[in-house]
């Protein structure tokens, strides 16, 4: 019952021009989707516009990167979460790991931020995951499950169907490094074993939980055929229209 979901996370890569180059390859290369599969690319903030524009009429959807939890006001250079409803979009990364360690996200800002995106009608893609220190100290469970439940801090019953949660080990995001089926598998059953906890068996079932770090063509079948993986969270390989477009079809393949 839950729709595989594959999202693009840009970071900071592509203004408007490389975008439209970027989406005119991957709408080239999938016109049509499978209905079955979710398609998403989360440009940065200034790119939003273009994606838009070029995605009008396609089955891709369009997310931010990250928003700020204050509606509106003096909070120079934040962009807000009605800012990017009204831009298009349907989706907002909340708490990237990189947003955690450069830009001192924590999970109280993270809770603050997934509230502001339910409330504009964004679905939150929540990200959690550990570090190699955390995971080697045997730490990771325990970690993801109190980075799970502070960002979902007071959201209730109903919103929680609404939110998406990306497990993102930090160790392999950028690097080239994957986590292994069973390790990905085995972290996100846990996932949902903490959503059951929180709220019940049938919402924990809906819930889409993403993997991210270092997804690309060759293991994502392996990584999307595991019954906790509902799609991937993708950095690196998303910025290759052939490269995105291969693991969209994996998933279709899947669904
Ligand atoms: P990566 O990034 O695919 O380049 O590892 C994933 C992410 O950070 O979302």
């Amino acid at each position: 019952m839950r729709r595989l979901l594959i999202a693009g996370n840009w970071k900071m890569n592509c203004g408007p021009y490389d975008a439209a180059e970027l989406l005119e390859g991957l709408i080239e290369k999938k016109s049509e989707i499978d209905e079955n599969v979710d398609v998403l690319v989360c440009p940065p903030f200034v790119s939003i516009g273009m994606a838009v524009k070029y995605l009008y009429d396609t089955d891709i959807q369009v997310g931010a990167q990250n928003l700020h939890f204050e509606e509106n006001g003096a909070y120079t250079g934040e962009i807000s979460g009605s800012m990017l409803a009204e831009s298009g979009c349907n989706y907002v990364i909340v708490g990237h790991s990189e947003r955690r360690q450069y830009f001192g996200e924590t999970d109280k800002t993270v809770n603050k931020r997934v509230h502001k995106a339910l409330e504009h009608k964004l679905a939150p893609i929540v990200c959690v995951g550990e570090s190699l220190e955390q995971r080697k100290s045997d730490k990771h469970f325990g970690l993801v499950k109190n980075q799970i439940t502070a960002a979902l801090h007071e959201v209730s019953e109903k919103d929680i169907l609404d939110v998406v949660i990306a497990y993102e080990p930090i160790w392999a995001i950028g690097t080239g490094e994957t986590a292994s089926p069973e390790q990905a598998q085995e972290m996100h059953e846990h996932i949902r074993s903490v959503l059951t906890e929180l709220y019940d068996e049938d919402s924990a079932e809906q819930i889409n939980i993403l993997y991210g770090g270092s997804m690309k063509p060759g293991n994502a079948n392996e990584l999307l055929g595991q019954k906790d993986v509902d799609g991937g969270l993708i950095g690196g390989a998303s910025l290759d229209a052939e490269s995105f477009s291969e693991i969209i079809t994996i998933a279709e393949d899947l669904a």
